[in-house]
């Protein structure tokens, strides 16, 4: 096993793992049956993730990238070059790699609940930056965090880049911004990412792709419940189902039964309807002034908002109040 460098510090704060019998079996037994988002993302589903990121029609991933390395320089300004960097979810590492090359920080903290990913990419960064202690910390950055005493005295920033905050509803939002900014404390500063209204054709094509990869993303949670759970869900006979419910604000995604099937989870039956639906994942989208508001309704004030020449996302940063 190769050795991690002498600048990488891992931290496992051993979250609680996921009973994900106990919420399929809750979720399916709901009068509109649902599943939670977070279980898309087995190995498969991370993979097929990464590959939507890369889609023509998935502009999002791209677009803030674009951002970090246009307004690099500016963001620096506004975060300060003192404190360490809390990088909440750290999936794929090309964002920070960026947002690192722009600012001149003495420690880097990536927070996530899956431990070997963490360690792969956090000692990458590691070993690529020698003058950077890392630090990587293995919980569960939705739930209330209790830090290691080691960052007692840094100045705090964090970022949250992928409009991952889309995913939460508005309450639940608001909910984890306000945990955010008591994290921060009064000099911490964040940095985020958030998906822009637009037009509802835009954001159908993106959650629609023509090569059906957000298809099977979707259904990989079927193939992942059959597999886990004992399950034996007909992947024929469920189909994706996308579209941007402009009520709300938000894109909605959903399996759809092709016809009534009856299906069994560990031994519980379910019966569905032909054209009834399991709603799989939301994904908000907000104009700057909403996402401000809902900022303020947390207690963050916002220092400066960047967005791209086609209005398509946003990065905020923002500071405690
Ligand atoms: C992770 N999250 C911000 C993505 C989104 O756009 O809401 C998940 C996703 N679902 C389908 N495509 C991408």
């Amino acid at each position: 096993m190769k050795a991690e460098p002498v600048n990488f510090h891992f931290h496992d704060l051993h979250p609680a793992t996921e009973d994900f019998h106990a919420q399929v079996i809750a979720g399916l037994s709901q009068q509109t049956k649902r599943l939670p988002p977070k279980f898309f993302y087995d190995e498969r589903g991370s993979q097929l993730f990464d590959a939507i990121t890369r889609l023509p029609e998935y502009y999002p991933t791209r677009t803030e990238i674009d951002l970090l390395q246009r307004h690099g320089a500016d963001m620096a300004e506004m975060l300060g070059n003192d404190g360490l960097l809390f990088e909440l979810g750290s999936g794929s590492d090309i964002k920070i790699r960026v947002l690192l090359d722009a600012l001149q920080l003495q420690t880097y903290a990536p927070i996530d609940i899956s431990r070997e990913p963490l360690r792969l990419s956090a000692g990458a960064i590691a070993e690529d930056h020698p003058q950077l202690e890392v630090h990587a910390i293995c919980t569960d950055y939705s739930k209330p965090i209790d830090l290691p005493g080691v960052f007692d005295d840094e100045r705090r920033l964090a970022f949250f880049p992928g409009s991952s905050i889309g995913n939460f509803d508005p309450l639940q939002a608001c909910n984890f911004l306000r945990r955010i900014a008591k994290l921060l404390g009064p000099d911490g500063r964040l940095l985020i990412g958030v998906d822009l209204k637009k037009a509802p054709a835009r954001l159908h094509a993106a959650y629609n792709d023509r090569q059906g990869v957000t298809a099977q993303f979707n259904l990989n949670l079927l193939t992942r419940i059959n597999r886990e759970l004992d399950a034996d869900f007909d992947l024929e006979a469920f189909r994706h189902m996308a579209f941007y419910n402009e009520k709300l604000g938000r894109i909605e995604m959903h399996l759809l039964a092709a016809e009534p099937q009856h299906v069994r989870v560990d031994g519980c039956c379910f019966d569905f309807m032909a054209g009834e639906s399991i709603h799989t994942e939301n994904s908000y989208k907000y104009s700057i002034e909403e996402f401000q508001a809902l900022a303020a309704q947390a207690g963050l004030a916002s220092l400066r908002v960047w967005q791209d020449d086609d209005a398509l996302f946003s990065v905020h940063c923002l500071k405690p109040v």
